[in-house]
């Protein structure tokens, strides 16, 4: 896909809040600092429009952006940030469970966990919600730069085992599975367009 636009449109917590016309949703979903943000930036070959930072949690809103004014990505807020007051952890999963129950702009959730660690407990759980929700989904195994290829291999078959087939290897650093994400994209644009 050729990116002609890429801008922030904005932050919101609410359902009131959010975009209200029917262009089709990309969703980022994954664990805080697992490389949401990254992933969103390197996938537009961008810096920084998706803000990323070292420290995890950072990101609390669901963030909406334009891309070529056809469709939007949203960046969803991390989940498993263990030092995060209750009432905010308490907030994502009400937030992100009511924007994967609502949402009819949706057209798919694209789940990143890290390559070099087993899915978590909350990992199997947004799992269990995409397939609870009957929402298009696909898994992608981010970091996958700092593992050696045997590792990796290892790691993506644990990965399959608990998350299903799907799961892709990615690095926003390496730039690797960014042809494979776009194609995933651009099948279902297509469909939600046809
Ligand atoms: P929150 O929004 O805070 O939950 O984090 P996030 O999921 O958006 O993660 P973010 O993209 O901010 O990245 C977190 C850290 O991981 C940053 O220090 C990134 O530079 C690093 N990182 C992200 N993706 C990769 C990758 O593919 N490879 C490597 N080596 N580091 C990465
Ligand atoms: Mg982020």
């Amino acid at each position: 896909m050729r990116i002609t636009s890429a801008t922030f449109v904005k932050s919101a917590f609410v359902e009131n809040d959010w975009p209200r016309d029917s262009k089709p949703e990309i969703a980022f979903l994954g664990r805080s600092n697992v490389g949401k943000s990254s992933l969103i930036n390197s996938l537009l070959g961008v810096r920084g429009l998706a803000r990323t930072s070292s420290t995890p949690g950072r990101t609390q809103a669901l963030n909406f952006f334009l891309i070529n004014d056809k469709f939007r990505f949203v960046d969803l807020p991390g989940y498993g940030y263990a030092r995060a007051p209750k009432e905010v952890k308490a907030k994502w999963s009400e937030a992100a469970k009511d924007y994967l129950a609502m949402r009819k702009q949706l057209a798919l959730s694209i789940h990143i966990v890290d390559s070099r660690h087993e899915p978590t407990k909350q990992d199997l759980q947004l799992h269990d919600w995409l397939r609870h929700y009957d929402r298009r989904y696909l898994t992608v195994a981010t970091k996958s730069d700092k593992l050696s290829n045997n590792e990796l291999r290892r790691n993506l078959d644990y990965a399959r085992a608990a998350l299903g087939n799907g799961v892709l290897a990615y690095s926003s650093i390496e730039r690797r599975g960014v042809d494979d994400v776009w194609r995933a994209i651009e099948t279902v644009l297509k469909q939600s367009a046809g």
